[in-house]
């Protein structure tokens, strides 16, 4: 018996020396380690041997066993690490390369440019109030103080839908109803971001979609003077503290007084450039005090109420800023333009 186990062991060992690789190595561990191996049917056999025989050739058989399992283990590891060895070679890892970029998103330059004047406008007061880009005739124009047939309708070129009266706004004015309707008769201090259309030739200059930002303020004591300081303070804000505003007279059919206003060309300072066309001046909005009919509209008593309103373009502000010369980059969705913001 103790032959036997000798010549096992000597066998197992001289083959296990031999294994060199993974599936020989699981061969030799259920040929000379598994259930039915010759090492294991000794441990079955145990029984059968007298009282004297069964402790030595157990302890024995068990060294074998222990001997054979560390061997195993020892040789396991080394082919292990050698297959690691391999792939590494063979798949050429380089840890130290960088992974690949997860491409990130970021904000479209008229998203930041709308950001910059919600924040200098809430610092002042205002809410932002959402309306409807899909408009009726009515509050577009007519509650806007511009019958049909009206001539000063012909300053928005519109897109209409098949439903009659139901047309895309061409402005953000209409919200300044919604609005007073709404919170009529409780003063009110708000801007309405959001898109507009118009039907136009695209041009370097004409978009059919724009954003605008109006705002409207309404209450019992507001003069032209709180419309003057409120834009000017909101183009120092935007612009830099030193920024110089002017105001010069214009017509809008819902503001009376109406004006535009312009700040210094902050490109060349007010010498004068290409950007400002030699004027030292940006044209940035249209405001005016809200006139009397647009109040009644609202429902608002035109002699106990004033208002002011303004509209801006934050495509414009965002192109003057950043020299910009074509409005279509807004809209063609090309990278190298978005990806400089
Ligand atoms: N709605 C005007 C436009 O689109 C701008 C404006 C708004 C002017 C509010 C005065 C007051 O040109």
């Amino acid at each position: 018996m103790l032959e036997k186990l000798k010549q096992i062991e000597k066998e197992a060992l001289a083959s296990l020396q031999a294994v060199g690789d993974q599936e020989s190595l699981q061969q030799w561990k259920v040929k000379y380690l598994g259930r039915s191996s010759p090492l294991m049917k000794t441990f079955d056999a145990l029984k059968e041997l007298s009282k004297e025989e069964r402790p030595v050739i157990g302890k024995y058989a068990n060294q074998i066993k222990q001997a054979l399992e560390s061997t195993y283990e020892g040789i396991s590891d080394r082919l292990r690490q050698s297959d690691l060895a391999t792939t590494l070679q063979a798949e050429g890892l380089d840890v130290t390369l960088q992974g690949r970029p997860a491409p990130r998103g970021r904000l479209h330059p008229t998203t930041l440019t709308l950001r910059e004047i919600y924040r200098a406008f809430a610092e002042m007061g205002f809410q932002v109030y959402r309306s409807r880009e899909v408009e009726t005739d009515e509050y577009n124009f007519e509650l806007l103080n511009m019958p049909t047939h009206h001539p000063a309708r012909d300053m928005w070129d519109t897109f209409h839908t098949t439903t009659p009266g139901v047309l895309l706004r061409t402005h953000t004015s209409p919200g300044q109803i919604h609005v007073m309707r709404q919170y009529c008769p409780e003063p009110i201090r708000v801007i309405l971001p959001g898109m507009c259309y118009r039907y136009e030739q695209v041009s370097a200059r004409k978009e059919t979609q724009f954003n605008q930002v109006e705002g409207l303020a309404v209450g019992q004591d507001i003069t032209m003077g709180d419309l003057k300081g409120t834009l000017t303070d909101f183009a120092r804000r935007m612009f830099g503290p030193e920024v110089r505003t002017r105001f010069r007279a214009s017509h809008f059919p819902f503001t009376e007084p109406s004006a535009e206003m312009d700040v210094e060309c902050f490109i060349c300072g007010g010498i004068g450039c290409a950007v400002c066309a030699g004027s030292g001046w940006l044209e940035i909005l249209g405001c005016g005090m809200v006139h009397p009919v647009v109040l009644r509209n609202g429902g608002y008593d035109p002699h106990k109420y004033m208002g002011y309103a303004f509209g801006l373009g934050p495509e414009r502000i965002t192109m003057l800023r950043h020299h910009i010369q074509d409005i279509r980059y807004f809209w063609t969705n090309d990278m190298r333009f978005l990806e400089q913001f």
